[in-house]
């Protein structure tokens, strides 16, 4: 359980009803979801954060691990005094769903999981995080930057956009959140004690977490509905915003 250790996230927000919680991934921050704003209409209340160490939130030393980062959105719940929320989780933000979907079920109320995976690291992908964790520490986070930028998406505008942004992040981040995806525990053995409803939305030309990884979230979710979205990569709410709000409004509205 954590305690003490937590910060207060910085977030934007939008709207009004069902709340809705966005959790940006690696290494990003809030505005990835931008593009989703206008293709939601009354009834939500939209929430942005960002997540420890990255975009205007704090930053900390140490390992960023996915429980802790649950932990801070849970801390953010509180603060806004919201009992119940919807989590949509992209990517590391989906690891921090799932996370959060396990640590406290109570506060859950739905679930969109986008472009994401249940399984832990392999060995030989946790030994090479690590490695990266050291390499950003000593020579600046230009290593990770320049390698994700062309996998992220295949529209070059938006790589420059989010290469831009990434650039941004600071190398405290970078490298806590490197060993906390590494360290991240299986969750396939949750997804079945999920009971509330849920989206798995996925692009299928995403070459960062290939297709049958996420189908396997919908597989294991009871219920859950399978999206998967024709010309999208892996930032599909960049790419495809309008059907990956509809696939997320289709949620909220079974909730
Ligand atoms: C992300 O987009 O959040 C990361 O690529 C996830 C990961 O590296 O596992």
């Amino acid at each position: 359980m954590m305690s003490g250790n937590l910060v207060d996230l910085h977030y934007e927000e939008s709207g009004q009803g069902t709340p809705l919680i966005f959790i940006h991934g690696f290494p990003m921050d809030h505005s990835n979801w931008k593009p989703l704003v206008p293709h939601f209409g009354m009834g939500v209340r939209l929430i942005f954060p960002d997540l420890r160490g990255y975009g205007a939130s704090p930053v900390t030393a140490g390992v960023y691990s996915m429980s802790l980062l649950a932990a801070d959105i849970c801390r953010l719940m509180d603060k806004l005094h919201i009992e119940r929320a919807a989590l949509v989780g992209h990517s590391m933000g989906g690891y921090v769903s799932l996370s959060f979907a396990h640590q406290f079920p109570e506060r859950l109320a739905g679930i969109g999981l986008v472009a994401t995976r249940a399984l832990p690291d392999a060995p030989e992908q946790r030994i090479s995080r690590l490695a990266q964790a050291d390499e950003v520490e000593k020579n600046g986070t230009g290593v990770v930057v320049e390698g994700m930028t062309p996998r992220l998406t295949s529209d070059v505008h938006l790589q420059a956009e989010l290469k831009k942004l990434m650039r941004k992040a600071d190398v405290r981040a970078v490298a806590g959140a490197l060993r906390g995806m590494a360290e991240r525990q299986d969750a396939t053995p949750w997804l079945a004690e999920i009971h509330v409803p849920a989206v798995v939305i996925a692009g299928a030309k995403d070459v960062i977490v290939p297709l049958a990884v996420i189908k396997a979230i919908a597989d294991g979710i009871p219920g859950s509905e399978w999206v998967e979205i024709e010309d999208a990569d892996h930032m599909l709410m960049m790419e495809a915003p309008k059907e990956t709000a509809d696939a997320l409004l289709r949620m909220v509205k079974r909730i």
